[in-house]
């Protein structure tokens, strides 16, 4: 396992923590995937899951988007947390164009090590604002 959930990614939201659980899920799965040592190539299996990954990801963010507008979070962090998805999208983009058939271990590792850093940091501090907020809002 890579990167774990633990009670402080709670955002607050469930359907949002079900997504993210769901993310880290996939990562822990090109994880364990990297780790065989059996000589049977995984490299496609793992670019697979990578790639949906990427599609969920885009789904994910597509369902906060449409909160923040439903919960009227102001336009500063709607901003951030837009600019924050972009940038992400963007990232995946280049890297799964790099490297394809050389290096597949090297590769690999910097797919996991992103994907875990990016994602503890985008539920920690970037939905976890969110979720601060909505907590906020509807407990009073
Ligand atoms: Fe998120």
């Amino acid at each position: 396992m890579i990167i774990k959930w633990k009670p402080e990614f709670s955002c607050y939201d469930r359907t949002i923590d079900e997504q993210h659980k769901k993310m880290i899920d996939m990562i822990n799965e090109m994880y364990e995937l990297s780790l065989y040592d059996d000589h049977i190539d995984r490299y496609d299996s793992i670019v697979e899951i990578f790639s949906s990954l990427t599609d969920y990801a885009i789904y994910h963010f597509g369902h906060e988007e449409k909160l923040f507008k439903e919960h009227d979070y102001d336009s500063f962090n709607t901003k951030v947390q837009i600019h924050e998805h972009k940038s992400f999208i963007n990232k995946v983009a280049t890297m799964s164009l790099y490297d394809l058939d050389e290096n597949q271990n090297k590769t690999i590792s910097a797919m996991l090590n992103f994907l875990s850093q990016w994602l503890e940091h985008h539920i920690l501090v970037i939905d976890k604002r969110f979720g601060e907020f909505l907590k906020e809002k509807y407990e009073k």
